[in-house]
């Protein structure tokens, strides 16, 4: 294999740039650095694969620029698999002007990307896809999810499967959906061998700042305020990033060109228990201020990653509970 990774300064992408050159994989990584959260956390992320990947075995090389603006079928000519995940992320900050952003760099350079690999030799491109493409899952004919008043009829049991509907609540999600189904159109039309991972919220060491469990962590360790959205009764199948690097990695080796897959935990809870989590691992209590619910947030998620499973092989390892520890002693001392 020969990979590139477009984001490989991220949370995500600078996880599996790490696996895969730690296995022998000669990577190429690109990144613009985008100001969605700090450059010096990105440059963290890089810092191991920039100081112990070295002559005579040169199995890293970083590009910093945006997918749009690169020569990308330079990029490609020796390249074997793709790994997309570069993107704007976050689905609260996606109304509004913000958007121009997440239709630049998760629509537009997605077809770009996917463009340039028609008539390639690409074995695979996996697309970081998200759960947020689902949305809700309410009753036919109930008022839209911002004001229904979930306590009342919430199914708490229902796993969200690839074939079920998607009505993205953000537009985070409807950007994502439409790069996902960009990935099947040059699929079906152009045989670009593209293969969509959905992931559900992910965690652990290099997390973003904006998200959850770093905010908490961070938050509980320095005593300040912790902002619950909502009632605390949303529930999330957090998945750890391990999970999700060898998830990636199975996709380009054995992932069905075409074919969607939700990569989820298994480990679906509520904030709230989230938070009691985060008093055990930190043995400190805990400072909340109910904030009220955010728009653009699903109420529910939990994958049936029964696809998964049966065609890459797909089998979460990690306990909730060990994994937001390692989460923790990472934001304590990077590395
Ligand atoms: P991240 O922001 O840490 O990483 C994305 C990287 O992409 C950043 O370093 C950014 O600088 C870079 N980037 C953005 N636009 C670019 C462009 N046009 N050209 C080149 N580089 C660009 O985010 P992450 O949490 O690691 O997420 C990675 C991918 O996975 C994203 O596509 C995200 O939508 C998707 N995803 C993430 C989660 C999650 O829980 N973290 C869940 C579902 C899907
Ligand atoms: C995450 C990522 O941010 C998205 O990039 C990704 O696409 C999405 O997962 C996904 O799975 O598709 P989210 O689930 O909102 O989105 O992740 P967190 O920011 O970690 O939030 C988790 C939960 O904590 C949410 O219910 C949110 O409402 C809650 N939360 C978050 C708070 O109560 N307070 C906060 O300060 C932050």
């Amino acid at each position: 294999m020969k990979a590139l990774i477009t984001g490989v300064a991220g949370f995500i992408g600078s996880t599996l740039a790490e696996r895969l050159v730690r296995e022998g994989i000669d990577v190429v990584g690109i990144d613009n650095f985008s100001d969605y959260y700090s450059r010096a956390q990105k440059e963290q992320n890089l810092k191991w694969l920039h100081t112990t990947v070295k002559e005579p075995w040169p199995r890293f090389r970083f590009i910093e620029t945006r997918i749009q603006d690169t020569d990308l079928a330079t990029l490609l000519a020796d390249r074997t698999h793709v790994f997309h995940l570069a993107g704007q992320p976050g689905v609260r900050k996606s109304w509004g002007r913000d958007f121009d952003i997440y239709t630049s760099d998760n629509i537009q350079a997605t077809q770009m990307l996917l463009d340039a690999c028609v008539g390639t030799s690409i074995e695979r491109l996996v697309y970081a896809s998200s759960s947020s493409v689902y949305g809700d899952v309410l009753p036919a004919n109930t008022a839209p999810p911002s004001a229904w008043n979930w306590a009342r009829t919430e199914s708490r049991d229902s796993r969200l499967r690839e074939d079920g509907p998607t009505r993205p609540v953000s537009p985070y999600g409807v950007s994502k959906l439409a790069a996902e189904h960009l990935c099947s159109l040059y699929h079906s039309n152009y045989d670009v061998p593209s293969v969509s991972l959905r992931f559900f919220t992910v965690y652990g060491p290099r997390q973003r700042p904006d998200m959850a469990f770093h905010k908490f962590l961070l938050a509980a360790h320095t005593g300040q305020p912790i902002t619950l959205y909502g009632d605390g009764q949303q529930t999330r199948d957090f998945t750890y990033v391990d999970d999700i690097v060898t998830a990636l990695i199975s996709a380009a080796t054995r992932g069905v060109p075409g074919h969607v897959y939700n990569i989820g935990g298994g480990t679906r809870v509520t904030v709230r228990q989230v938070l009691h989590m985060i008093e055990r691992v930190t043995g400190k209590s805990l400072n909340i201020v109910d904030v009220g619910s955010q728009k653009g947030d699903m109420r529910h998620t939990y994958a049936d990653t029964t696809l998964a499973r049966t065609e890459l092989g797909f089998a979460p390892t990690m306990d909730l509970e060990r994994g937001l520890a390692a989460e923790y002693a990472w934001l304590l001392s990077p590395a």
